[in-house]
């Protein structure tokens, strides 16, 4: 069909004119600021760490992998990383350095930054007691991670001479304790940050500590980690290291 041309009224001219302003406006900041998700950020890596895998199945259910430009690296904490510490005065992993070199750590902050350059509420329930229990189970996660971790330290770093045998025992009871109260978990529902949490604590304990057995007396907890493990954030973020 034949467009026809009518003469513009006055007042619709400018109403064209404001939203003509307008879109240009949007355009000129678009131009200036890459979309949220296509800014590429720098994380400092290793693949054992299951502190960095939790940020990497994280960027994985949000689409956001490929923003992240990976730099491998090894420490331990009497082999501290430079460009870590420059960027990180506790020297810990994963350290993320954005665009305009602010630095974001740790795991809980970088998840939840992550969550955010994609509109927020993904990984990180936004109220009410789904906010709450995610947030706990993060917790009880990262602290079965915090003692695998430090027992691994003891384990391959510190000199043999110097183990103590009752700390290390000391952090097996913690790891138990908390596995024993994720089994009695319903942790059917959404892969949120509680979920992503436990299912990295569960794959550093089957990478160093496989003689642990933890799925011997917590059938649930076994069966739900099988399940989610068949997620591609999972599966491709599983740890091949020696
Ligand atoms: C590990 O090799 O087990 C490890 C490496 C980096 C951070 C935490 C653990």
């Amino acid at each position: 069909m034949q467009s026809v041309a009518v003469p513009l009224r006055d007042q619709d001219r400018s109403k064209l004119q404001r939203a003509g302003q307008h879109s240009k406006l949007w355009a000129d900041q678009a131009a200036r600021r890459p979309p949220p998700g296509e800014t590429q950020v720098q994380l400092y890596f290793n693949p054992a760490s299951p502190y960095v895998r939790k940020v990497c199945v994280t960027a994985h259910e949000l689409g956001l992998s490929d923003r992240l430009e990976r730099t491998s690296i090894t420490l331990s904490p009497v082999s501290p990383h430079e460009g870590v510490r420059a960027n990180n005065p506790i020297g810990k992993i994963p350290t993320l350095v954005l665009e305009d070199g602010t630095a974001l750590y740790d795991s809980p902050v970088i998840c939840e930054y992550l969550d955010a350059l994609t509109g927020g509420n993904r990984i990180f329930p936004a109220t009410g007691p789904e906010r709450w229990t995610a947030l706990r189970r993060q917790s009880i996660a990262d602290g079965i991670m915090d003692a695998a971790v430090l027992t691994r330290y003891e384990d391959a770093v510190r000199p043999k001479e110097l183990r103590w045998q009752e700390w290390v025992d000391g952090q097996f009871l913690k790891i138990r304790t908390a596995l024993d109260v994720l089994e009695n978990e319903n942790l059917d529902g959404g892969f949120d940050i509680g979920a992503i949490s436990i299912a990295c604590a569960l794959g550093y304990l089957d990478l160093r500590y496989a003689s642990e057995a933890w799925r011997k007396s917590r059938p649930r907890l076994a069966a739900w980690a099988a399940a989610v493990g068949k997620r591609p954030s999972l599966a491709a973020t599983t740890p091949a290291v020696p």
